[in-house]
């Protein structure tokens, strides 16, 4: 089989030899890919930031088709057309049962894999021909015909997880509220507060290009530095992942406000002080986005038309072959203008 895998900082290698995966337990589904995007969680272990199993074939936005089921994924068979979250998920157990899909008791992330659990099973990643998704009944999303190839990719990660940012951040129609990081996640988060009424909402990137693809969804853009212009705000989503956005998250929040976190940590300890949070009586929320969760709500809203997936301004490469992968990593890692989101083609 074709693929990615990450083996080591920086180097991400094409291959033609990778097994093919196959139905291990009754409840797993086996996907062709059709696309598979590359998140901005993807260039931490790839930039040194996170620690994870080398040789791992990365990518955890799939879009394909089902060529494979088990005996027990009653709702899917070959040929369907579907998303794949980037966990899977049960449905059953209590964090499920609550909207919390990306901390299903028996849930499992698709292509990173734990260093010091060399014993414990990694569940590849979508970054190659084919993917083995577990739980599949419960974790695969149907596409219908509504739902382009493109809208999906970012249906499987990332819009998902701006709206998630959004909706946790207490964004209230009429109101002002910040995006600190304009990468694919920030400026979906930018949609989501579009679309949720805020206004306005204030877009911080010391990247110009990332600012300008912000003012198209409707957002007022500005470089780090330039914030004291911007009122104190209630909701602040934090979508960059370093100390210095958190910093100036903090730095926004009005009493009473809201600091929503959605970058993945890679340093231990939050860039806020207790008193901060005492002195304004600070929300914060943080955590994984729970996206087979939210497309339960969400992808209604998206066909019917309620919600405008940013694919236009955010996807700037949706079909890139995979033999491309070691320059689009470094590309998306230099964060080269007019590359933002890509998604891979096996
Ligand atoms: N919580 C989740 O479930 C979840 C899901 C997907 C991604 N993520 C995380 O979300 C974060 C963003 O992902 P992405 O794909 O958009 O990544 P990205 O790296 O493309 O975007 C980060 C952006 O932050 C900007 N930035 C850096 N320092 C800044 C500063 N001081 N002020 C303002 N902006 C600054 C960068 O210029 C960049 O545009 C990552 O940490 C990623 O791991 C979390
Ligand atoms: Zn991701
Ligand atoms: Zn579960």
């Amino acid at each position: 089989m074709r693929g990615l895998t990450l083996d080591g900082v920086g180097v991400i290698t094409y291959r033609t030899d990778l097994p093919e995966p196959v139905v291990e337990r009754s409840t797993d589904a086996v996907v062709a890919v059709r696309r598979a995007g590359l998140c901005g969680s993807d260039l931490h272990p790839y930039e040194g930031r996170e620690r994870v199993r080398f040789g791992v074939i990365p990518g955890h936005e799939v879009v394909g088709e089902v060529v494979a089921v088990g005996h027990d994924v009653g709702d899917f068979m070959p040929g369907d057309r579907v998303l794949v979250p980037f966990t899977s998920s049960c449905g059953m157990c209590r964090p499920c049962r609550a909207g919390l899909s990306a901390r299903c008791e028996s849930g499992e992330l698709f292509g990173f894999g734990d260093p010091d659990l060399l014993s414990a099973p990694v569940l590849p990643g979508g970054q190659a021909d084919l993917v083995r998704v577990p739980l599949a009944g419960s974790t695969l999303v149907r596409l219908s015909d509504e739902i382009s190839d493109e809208q999906a990719v970012l249906l499987a990660d990332n819009f998902p997880t701006g709206w998630y940012a959004a909706e946790r951040a207490g964004i209230v129609a009429g109101e002002p509220a910040a995006v600190i990081g304009l990468g694919s996640v920030g400026l979906c988060a930018v949609a989501a507060a579009m679309s949720m009424g805020a206004t306005p909402v204030m877009a911080v990137d010391p990247l110009e290009d990332r600012r300008d693809r912000a003012e198209r969804l409707g957002a007022q853009a500005m470089p780090p530095g330039d914030e004291e212009t911007i009122l104190p705000v209630g909701a602040v989503i934090e979508a960059a992942g370093t100390p210095a956005a958190q910093r100036l998250a903090v730095r926004l929040l009005r009493p009473g406000g809201t600091f929503s976190i959605i970058s993945v940590p890679t340093a231990d300890r939050l860039q806020i002080t207790a008193v901060e949070a005492y002195d304004r009586n600070l929300t914060i929320r943080t955590g994984r986005a729970p996206v087979r969760s939210i497309l339960d709500h969400l992808v209604g809203r998206v066909v019917a038309g309620e919600v405008a997936v940013p694919v236009e301004v955010v996807l700037t490469h949706p079909t890139v072959p995979l033999v491309h992968g070691a320059e689009m990593y470094r590309r998306c890692a230099a964060r080269e203008p007019g590359v933002l989101k890509i998604a891979f083609v096996p």
